[in-house]
């Protein structure tokens, strides 16, 4: 047990999915594991433990926001042993040639700040993917048909932006999308020497201003759940 995860040692698996909410955690365990048990509902951030294709996994929420990640991935890492952690979320598209729908691999996340500023002090680190589960996402894609970018995406401290100029140098410097969690996953990944990947399915469009109906994202979700399973166990 740790501050914010119930689970004993042994039921949380060495390899972790990450979605930002926790229902989408229940939905996903209940969806493509096998023998899920619940082992997380501390504040009601599900966690669930199960097997898929027989190797065992862990699908625990996050939250929103690089410091809610944060606690849980420390954790994860640090007390229950956690080796490769994907994050599986929604981000905001922020180029004309990436759709409503389509699946975003994180090869690197910039930002304005994540909680590592204050140790990295004058660098500026560049928190960037593992290659083997990138490597493994995009051939799961593939064999999927599903559209998929590979590139860089941009960690935001805020959803309701009152500085519209910096996702607008982010669009100008070819960023493909916008969310709230990867780069301070990828700065913790770094840390401790484990795996980390964020794979995002454009929800919002901050070009055009189209969002994805309720109806459709379960879809497009599931895409995502199975290509970070595939990465993982490639
Ligand atoms: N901004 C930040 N985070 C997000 C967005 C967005 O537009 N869409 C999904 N996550």
């Amino acid at each position: 047990m740790t501050i914010h995860i119930g689970a004993s040692p042994d039921q949380i698996a060495e390899t972790v999915l990450m979605p930002g909410d926790p229902l989408r955690a229940k939905w996903a365990a209940e969806t493509f594991l096998d023998g899920t048990e619940q082992v997380n509902n501390v504040r009601g951030m599900l966690g669930f433990t199960g097997r898929y294709k027989g190797n065992r996994v862990t699908i625990q929420g996050s939250g929103m926001g690089m410091p809610s990640l944060s606690i849980y991935a420390n954790e994860l890492i640090r007390d229950y042993g956690a080796k490769t952690l994907i994050r599986i979320g929604s981000c905001g598209g922020m180029q004309d040639h990436v759709a409503i729908r389509d699946v975003i691999v994180a090869m690197t996340a910039s930002s304005v700040t994540t909680p590592s500023s204050t140790i990295f002090r004058e660098i500026n680190f560049a928190p960037c993917a593992d290659w083997s589960l990138l490597h493994g996402a995009v051939n799961a894609s593939k064999a999927r048909n599903v559209k998929t970018h590979v590139g860089g995406i941009y960690s935001s401290d805020v959803f309701y932006d009152e500085r519209p100029d910096l996702s607008e140098q982010m669009t100008r410097h070819g960023i493909l999308g916008v969310e709230m969690e990867a780069a301070e996953l990828y700065n913790l990944a770094a840390r401790h020497q484990v795996r980390a990947l964020a794979i995002l399915t454009v929800s919002d469009h901050l070009l055009t201003g189209e969002a994805l109906p309720a109806a459709d994202r379960e879809r497009s979700f599931g895409d995502m759940v199975e290509i970070a399973l595939e990465a993982a166990f490639a």
